[in-house]
């Protein structure tokens, strides 16, 4: 029996592995907000970043240790955890940023599989066993709560990954994280190698064991379960399952599998899962990539019954077709919540309610917002507030912003967009681009004003709500032209860097606009042209 008994230890890792992902750059105020979802939402160990990636992404593990590794609402706080490759530099880095947070914890990993050990690293067994004892001993040493992973375990060789995780435990690591790093095991196989690991590595009853597995056959969730069942007691997850190239196991998926499947899994967890979609359409506005419409437990569709047959079960008896409750994962219906005539006060219970606590200046922005759209909009519900808080508050440093947009479209003539945008030090800039269409001119408008190279990799336009007068809802991805970046863990795996951007307007020209300057705003601050460049390590590592 592990020390974790029979509950499960969810583990976000969607600021760390998550973020990884290309046109996943959130900044730093949207990762505080994110961290302060999860924590209410009772996931019990946060992986807020990657410290030695960048100064910025140290200052955002540190915000996020300090503000939400301290506050307990109602849980315990969350467990705040960096990650850290097997070098002291990392290691320091993880620390400094973690050690504010009530319950800090150190994630360090080295690769065990024969692959990675002679092209990556070029390392020996033995070498890799003895960086492990250094390294898990050092960080030990500051701080109680030590993670450590053998990367591509599900390729390693069993019988060297029992050594090398009991040479962890005996340096002082407290959980043991098995990666199915490349998606490459079954679920059978992959449980094989927990029960394997937990039946022969010296120790490890003093540990908890810990999943983490990508989807690149599309097995990550199979795979994490038959861990789970297998005796894993901490499953490694992120919301919408978002990750490096296919990604990482889906927190909702593997919560709800609990749940439904209770008889089969007798686990408990601590999620709140009526916030699950409420964090689904959070991070797929920050990070511009949005959920597939078949996607499980989130996706537009996953309560939807179009199907005549099934609509008339449905109408005779719910469960003929659903295995669990819209409700029960916060998919309800949009609620007529506010109108025209509420006050200030109003908004703010309203918000509050849905997890939104604004200071005065916030309210009085959000206030004037609400009030614009209640003149536009009869009913103003949950969504609608929830994208007015996105488009309004989290958005990133506004170097530029817009000020006046106008457009002439039709088949009349050239589709032409007239833009007004505010730059950082106040000034006033007008340009008129003609385009093929309104957007397309707009974009191009907003382009020649802010002279920074990019392509559009992503436009999405959503309706928040049914009928006429919806908000509009418009995330885009965009690429800078001759910009790559490390988001990886390896110095050689520079990509194209992406940066997705949020807008919500009724007028979706005006929304796509918004959206628009916010991913060229994150772009330009990344860049370093206007504030702290994102500076890599300069640590000589060799992997
Ligand atoms: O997939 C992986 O191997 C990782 C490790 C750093 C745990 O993300
Ligand atoms: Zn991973």
């Amino acid at each position: 029996m592990t020390p974790s008994g029979n509950r499960v230890i969810f583990f976000d890792t969607t600021l760390r592995d998550g973020e990884q992902s290309p046109g996943a750059t959130m900044t730093s105020a949207e990762k505080l907000e994110v961290a302060r979802g999860l924590a209410r939402m009772g996931v019990d160990v946060i992986e807020a970043g990657f410290p030695a990636a960048s100064p910025d992404d140290l200052e955002a593990v540190r915000k996020i240790a300090d503000e939400v590794g301290n506050s307990a609402e109602g849980n315990a706080a969350p467990i705040i955890c960096g990650l850290a490759r097997c070098s002291k530099n990392d290691i320091d880095k993880a620390w400094e940023a973690v050690k504010p947070a009530a319950r800090p914890r150190i994630h360090t990993f080295l690769a065990t599989s024969d692959i990675h050990m002679e092209y990556k690293l070029k390392m020996t067994r033995e070498q890799v066993v003895e960086r492990v004892r250094e390294m898990v001993t050092y960080a030990r040493s500051l701080c109680g709560d030590i993670e450590f992973s053998p990367e591509d375990a599900g390729r390693s060789e069993p019988e060297f990954l029992y050594k090398v995780l009991g040479v962890a435990i005996e340096c002082g690591a407290t959980t043991l994280n098995i990666p199915d790093t490349v998606g490459y095991t079954m679920p059978e196989e992959f449980g094989k190698l927990i029960s394997g690991i937990i039946e022969q590595t010296p120790g490890i009853e003093k540990c908890v064991v810990s999943v983490h597995c990508h989807n690149d056959l599309g097995l990550a969730t199979a795979n994490t379960m038959a861990g789970l069942r297998a005796g894993a007691r901490q499953a490694e997850v992120t919301i919408n399952g978002i990750g490096e190239r296919a990604g990482n196991t889906a927190l909702e998926e593997v919560v709800m599998v609990l749940q439904t499947r209770e008889p089969i899994f007798k686990l408990t967890h601590n999620i709140d899962t009526t916030q699950i979609v409420k964090m689904s359409k959070l991070i797929s506005n920050y990070t511009g990539i949005t959920v597939q419409p078949n996607k499980a437990i989130v996706g537009a569709n996953a309560f939807a019954h179009e199907a005549g047959i099934h609509q008339d079960g449905m109408l005779k008896n719910q469960m003929t077709y659903e295995i669990m409750r819209p409700e029960s994962v916060g998919a309800t219906l949009t609620k007529l919540v506010l109108g025209k005539h509420s006050g200030k006060h109003a908004l703010r219970t309203r918000l509050e309610s849905l997890g939104y606590e604004l200071d005065d200046q916030e309210l009085l922005k959000m206030f004037d917002r609400f009030k614009m759209l209640a003149d536009k909009k009869k009913m103003i519900t949950d969504s609608d507030l929830e994208a007015l808080v996105s488009d309004e508050l989290y958005q990133p440093t506004e170097l530029y912003s817009l000020d006046g947009l106008q457009v002439a479209c039709g088949t009349m003539g050239m589709p032409t967009a007239t833009v007004r945008l505010c730059d950082p030090d106040g000034g006033m800039h007008v340009q008129a681009c003609v385009g093929t269409g309104p957007v397309d001119a707009a974009f191009k408008a907003i382009s020649s004003i802010v002279g920074f190279s990019n392509s559009l990799q992503e436009f999405v336009v959503h309706a928040v709500t049914e009928g006429i007068d919806a908000l509009g809802e418009v995330t885009v991805r965009l690429q800078g032209e001759g910009e790559t970046q490390n988001v990886g863990l390896q110095p050689d795996q520079d990509q194209p860097r992406t940066f997705g951007g949020y807008g919500a307007d009724t007028d979706i020209v005006v929304a796509s606009a918004k959206a628009y300057l916010s991913a060229l705003n994150k772009m330009l601050v990344a860049s370093g042209k206007f504030g702290p460049p994102e500076k890599a390590s300069t640590e000589a590592i060799v992997y």
